[in-house]
Order: C-alpha cells, then structure tokens, then sequence
C-alpha cells in the first residue's frame, strides 16, 4: 500500500488532536482512501512534550523550515495559527511544491487570495475545512454539495466560544468574565480572546463563507463586526420574554445592491433552529435557489473535532496523490478566473429590524417623545416593553422592537433619542433577524 507523508507545523491542541485521530483511526482511513497516511516529520516552538502525542518515532524540529525542506513530505498540515509567521511557512511549503492544510481562518480570511494564487501557479492545493465550523464539513458543502445553486444568504453562529459565553449567561445567569475564563481552560478560545468576543474571529470565518457563496476575492477588510460585550443578563432576560434568542451571528446576504457581511449580536425567533444551538456547537444556515433552506450543525471548536476535518482534507488530498490525478475543487468554490469583485455594501446601507434598549426617567411623556421621534424618521413600532427598574437610579428600562427599516435612519433616531432629556446616552441596539 502506498503512504502519503505529513508533515504538521504546530503541536497544539488541534495538532495534538490530529495526530491522535490519525493514529486512532488509521485502519479505517487507509481503507477508505486505498493508502496509509504518515505524519512522519513535525515542527513546534516546543517539542519536549511531543512524545505524549504518540506521534512515535518521528523527525521533532523546533525549525518550521526543516519540515517545510523535508523533500520526503507530500502534505504540510500547518495548525500554528494567525497571520505571521504561518503566511511565510505556507507561502514556502507552495513553492516547494507541497500541498497544504490548514486550520488557520486568519490566515485564510486576510492572506487567501494571494495565497491560493501561488498555489494555483504551482499546480498545488490548500484546503482549509478546519477553518470554519470546527468539524462541521461547510467549506466541502459549499464548494461542492452546493454547486447548482445561486446562494442568497447565510446565517452561521461560527464562533465556539462566543456562543458558549451566550448560552451560559441565558442558561445559568454566570458571568461573562468566569465563562470565558472556562472557554479558555477548555481550549475553546484564541490565544487572544477578544478576538472571539469582539467577533474577529468569525469576522475571519465569514468572509470566508461570503467568498465561497457568491464567487468573490477574499475582503476581510469589508466585514462589519461587533462584539458581546455589551450584552447584559437583563437584554437575554427581555429578548426571552419577547420570544427570542440572542446569537452572535455572521451573516452574508446578496441583495439587488450589493452584498451584505456583517457580524453582530442578533435576535432571532426562539422558534428557528439555529436559535437553539447553545454551547460550543456552531451551526450554519444557507439559503439556495434550488435547495431552499439547508443547516449544517456540529461541534465549532476543540481538539478533535477540528481535526476531524483537517485529517478530511488530508485524506482528499492523499486520494488525489495516490491516485495521481489533479486534486480538481477551485480554492474558491468558483474557477480562479471566474471571481469577481462585488459591491459590498457599508453597514449603513443593510435593512434590518432592531431591538433597542434604553434607560430613561420615570416621567410623563417620555414615551411619546422616543416614539415621535421614531415616527419622524418612518420607524415603525413592533413591540415596546416598559421593564421595571434594575437599580436605584430612578431610570427605569424600556425595550423597543420596531419593523424594518435602513441602518441609516435608525442612527439618526437613536442620535435623537440620545439627546433627549429624560434619556441617557447609553443605550442599546441590537440588531433582528427572522432568517425566515
Ligand atoms: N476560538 C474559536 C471558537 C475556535 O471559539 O470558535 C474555532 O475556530
């Protein structure tokens, strides 16, 4: 039987996790892809460890280039993360001729088009399952399950820990700083985890999705992206009694101008199935043309479920090596030469339905000055909740829901509101999706 030799660049909890799946499972593997896989030379900053990865009697460098120049090596499976050096190292690995895997959606999201450019020119892949969803199979769906249909939006909760953090606020009324605290312990989280609560991550992971939906450059730079911090116990408390869920949420979405990436806390109908993926499970809605709806759910992050999809694309490429055959899906989805730039359209310029939540003196005609100014900016009301007081203030917190209606207006509504009065300045917006 022939063998395709790895080579791994970062021995991490993903690292780690891929050797142990290849090991565990190597018999089952070699008799689906008809050869036996071998990682067989391996780079970290630390390697004194190395040992209890059961990686057995393999070449250990502290020096990414020894791995990289290994003339014996077919696949670089590159898990060290981030932009730098992990660019230098894939760029290399392709000019050496070598296949690439990769679990790095930083390093995708803001590197990808020069990156599968050098790799179409040198006649190698780079596959990057692991980069969004964990192990959830969402690059393969789109890139090939997908492939008659006109995609108009998606909807993905792509970040583990986020999500987690959400779930455990609503669930167990815990705090945000001891969730994520836990999210790190269980090696959920970045190296550096505002990028999970700020939304770079699935920042990085959406732009992905959007290239791959609608057959365009990589424009990381383009995505809108919020955070969760702002998010407190009384919002989940209220969009509970209003009939919703509060998602962290990237959504992508074709309309007649332009194309929408945004990332931020949504409210979504408690009814919808993506509103009831809690912990670290990541899910990903997709709306198509022939299809209709269809929703990918699976573990978003942790050791092995990432590498259950690193060590898919490792087989998918060894398949074409043994096979001698040219590994044939586009890094996009759509044929390098067929990836146009499109219109992405500022965050001002996206419709949505809003919940905001303010905090305003206990006075007459308070009300009716919020939603005067509601309706002289064509705002429409859905809902609107008075909730009693959370402290001693004497302000007392009112929650709106209003129909849709252009980000634009509503900035200039809520400029108003603030200035009032009787409101404080601090309020807060959040955006509504129905994902109908
Ligand atoms: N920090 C990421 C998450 C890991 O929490 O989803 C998986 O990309």
């Amino acid at each position: 039987m022939k063998t395709v030799n790895v080579g791994l660049l970062g021995l991490g909890t993903v690292g780690g996790g891929t050797a142990t799946v290849l090991s565990r499972n190597a018999e089952e593997i070699s008799r689906r892809i008809g050869c036996e896989i071998k990682i067989t030379h391996a780079a970290a900053k630390e390697i004194e460890h190395a040992s209890d990865l059961g990686l057995g009697d393999i070449k250990l460098s502290t020096d990414a280039a020894n791995v990289i120049g290994d003339e014996s090596i077919d696949i670089i499976v590159e898990l060290i993360g981030g932009y730098e050096p992990a660019r230098t190292f894939v760029l290399q690995a392709i000019e050496n001729g070598k296949h690439v895997v990769t679990a790095n959606k930083a390093l995708i999201a803001k590197h990808g088009n020069e990156i599968f450019e050098a790799a179409e020119k040198k006649g190698v892949s780079v596959c990057y399952e692991a980069a969004v969803a964990g192990g959830i199979p969402i690059i393969k769906a789109m890139r090939e399950s997908l492939a008659a249909n006109k995609v108009n939006w998606l909807a993905g909760i792509i970040n583990g820990t986020g999500n987690f953090i959400l779930t455990e606020m609503r669930d167990k009324g815990r705090d945000f700083a001891d969730v994520l605290k836990e999210a790190q312990q269980l090696g959920y989280a970045e190296a550096d985890p505002t990028f999970d609560v700020e939304g770079i991550d699935a920042a990085h992971k959406l732009a992905i999705l959007a290239s791959l939906a609608f057959g365009m450059p990589l424009s990381f730079d383009k995505v809108f992206t919020e955070g969760i911090t702002k998010i407190t116990s009384e919002d989940v408390v209220y969009a509970n009694e209003l009939g919703y869920r509060i998602k962290h949420l990237g959504l992508a979405v074709r309309t007649d101008d332009g194309i929408e990436m945004r990332v931020h806390p949504t409210l979504i109908p408690e009814g919808r199935l993506i509103a009831n993926v809690d912990g670290v499970m990541n899910a990903v809605l997709v709306e198509c043309d022939a299809l209709g709806p269809s929703l990918y759910y699976g573990a978003g992050a942790g050791a092995e479920p990432t590498a259950s999809a690193v060590v898919a694309d490792i087989t998918d490429l060894a398949r074409a090596i043994v096979s001698d055959t040219k590994y044939a899906i586009p890094h996009l989805s759509f044929q390098a030469d067929a990836i146009q730039e499109q219109k992405i359209l500022a965050i001002d310029e996206i419709e949505t339905a809003y919940y905001i939540r303010l905090n305003a003196d206990d006075e007459a005609g308070v009300m009716a000055e919020i939603s005067g100014i509601l309706a002289e900016n064509q705002i429409s009301i859905d809902a609107i909740v008075q909730n009693p007081p959370v402290d001693d203030s004497g302000n007392i917190p009112i929650v709106i829901l209003t129909h849709r209606v252009k980000e634009k207006k509503m900035n200039d509504a809520l400029e108003q509101i603030k200035a009032l009065e009787h409101v404080e300045d601090d309020l807060l917006r959040i955006r509504v999706e129905s994902l109908g």
